[in-house]
């Protein structure tokens, strides 16, 4: 067994490196050329490319398991399967029981049929408090219970960096709160909320939390456990998987709210929350996808036993990789005249941002900039990628939004300097 610093010790010899040529095989889709250049996808916030075992997933559930759900013979068996088995792989990736996950087509649908359903406990004068960071998935749906005299609040943030201002997050907690909707992390600027203190700061005032984790799941590991949040939702689409929606939801939660359905479906766990036929050849694709960032967790890290802990060294390696980009592309983007950089910059400060980041060029609209950086192979995104309070707290959203350049694992440096260096192009134009 040895000592625990030398188990320490012998850990570390275990690690491996960090294989982007291995990670870059997986994805075919990376190999796409634009007018002659190699294709750099730093969309990724708007969706992020798949792996080939995502893709052929897919192709092996119509081949053998497309039939709808508890039938009594083989391909719906299989198709039974295929659930159970997406089910179990997304409870590793949060660190839940399979009970407590719902799939449904995408991030949106599922919070306004939470928020639906969460709104016939409400009372009128009953508040939730929302925050200017987030995307409109998670504003909307709450705004939307406005009809039935709930009140929205909406906590500020801090301009010069655009994180969270935790006072007035604090300020707007209160006794009359009864739902806290928080994002993980901007999906605009990159910024990492403190979602486990602002989970607590809701208890506190007898609320519960939502959190959304779109943007931040491609990015770090998430233990809704250690968080203790309520509820959490995020989208295998934009971790390398299909198009689809995740729903977390403390399961007394669960079956204490009552969800919109029809009536001869399943009221048990886990199909409750679930209306009509799921997008089950995603399903099979969804565990492919976890299964990869697996695969990825166990190269780094061979003595990673078991999918939890394979994902948790997956993503120590993913976000080694993608600060070391990020503080490159930061750096050189400071560099760059006439460019107004939003968000956190300070390198002391990555642990609190991810590799997503918002900038503007002067004399060049958003999009002006990203059809720029698109002629030349490079995908980025110009606007403001429904954070519609976030733009206009910038003031942006009358002019175009911003240009987001979004970094996951399987950028490489040299997409970093190829975006850097067309940028400091059109800057000198
Ligand atoms: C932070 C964040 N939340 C929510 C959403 C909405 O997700 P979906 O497309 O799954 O509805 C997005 C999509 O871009 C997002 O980035």
């Amino acid at each position: 067994m040895g000592t625990p610093a030398r188990r320490g010790i012998e850990a570390q010899a275990q690690r491996a490196q960090f294989d982007l040529a291995w990670v870059r095989e997986q994805f075919p889709s990376l190999q796409l050329e634009v007018n002659g250049q190699p294709a750099a996808f730093l969309d990724g916030p708007a969706g992020t490319q798949v792996p080939r075992r995502v893709m052929d997933a897919v192709q092996d559930y119509f081949l053998r398991a497309n039939a709808n759900t508890c039938g009594a013979f083989a391909t719906s068996r299989r198709n039974d399967a295929v659930i159970a088995g997406a089910r179990a792989a997304i409870a590793d990736f949060l660190n839940c029981t399979e009970e407590e996950i719902s799939f449904g087509p995408n991030m949106t649908t599922i919070t306004f049929a939470l928020a639906r359903a969460f709104g016939r406990e409400l009372q009128p004068g009953d508040e939730i408090v929302v925050t200017t960071l987030d995307h409109d998935a998670n504003v909307a749906p709450w705004r939307a219970l406005e009809e039935r005299g709930v009140m929205v609040r909406q906590a500020d943030i801090r301009v010069e960096d655009c994180t969270l201002d935790m006072e007035d997050l604090r300020r707007k907690i209160g006794a009359r709160t009864k739902l806290v909707a928080v994002g993980y992390a901007s999906n605009a600027v990159g910024t990492i909320n403190p979602v486990a203190e602002i989970v607590r700061m809701a208890h506190a005032e007898g609320a519960l939390a939502f959190v959304d984790a779109v943007h931040y799941a491609p990015h770090g590991l998430i233990d809704v456990r250690a968080l203790d949040c309520d509820f959490l939702a995020c989208s295998p689409y934009k971790f390398f998987g299909p198009h689809m929606g995740v729903l977390y939801g403390k399961k007394e939660h669960l079956l204490r709210l009552r969800p919109y359905k029809v009536r001869p479906a399943p009221d048990a766990l886990p199909d409750r929350w679930e209306t009509g036929t799921q997008v089950q050849e995603g399903l099979a694709g969804v565990t492919a996808a976890v299964d990869y960032l697996a695969e990825l967790g166990r190269r780094c890290e061979p003595g990673a036993t078991g999918r939890r802990k394979a994902l948790k060294a997956a993503y120590q390696a993913t976000r080694e990789h993608e600060t070391t980009l990020v503080a490159r592309l930061i750096e050189g983007l400071l560099a760059i005249r006439g460019l107004t950089f939003y968000g956190i910059s300070d390198a002391r400060r990555f642990g609190e941002r991810c590799s997503t980041v918002a900038v503007r060029l002067a004399g060049h609209t958003p999009l002006e900039t990203a059809t720029f950086l698109g002629e030349r192979g490079i995908f980025t995104w110009d606007g403001n990628y429904y954070a519609l309070n976030l733009a206009e707290r910038l003031g942006v959203q009358k002019s175009g939004g911003l240009l987001r350049v979004g970094v996951v694992h399987y950028n490489t440096a040299e997409e970093v300097e190829r975006v850097l260096g067309a940028l400091q192009e059109l800057a000198a134009r």
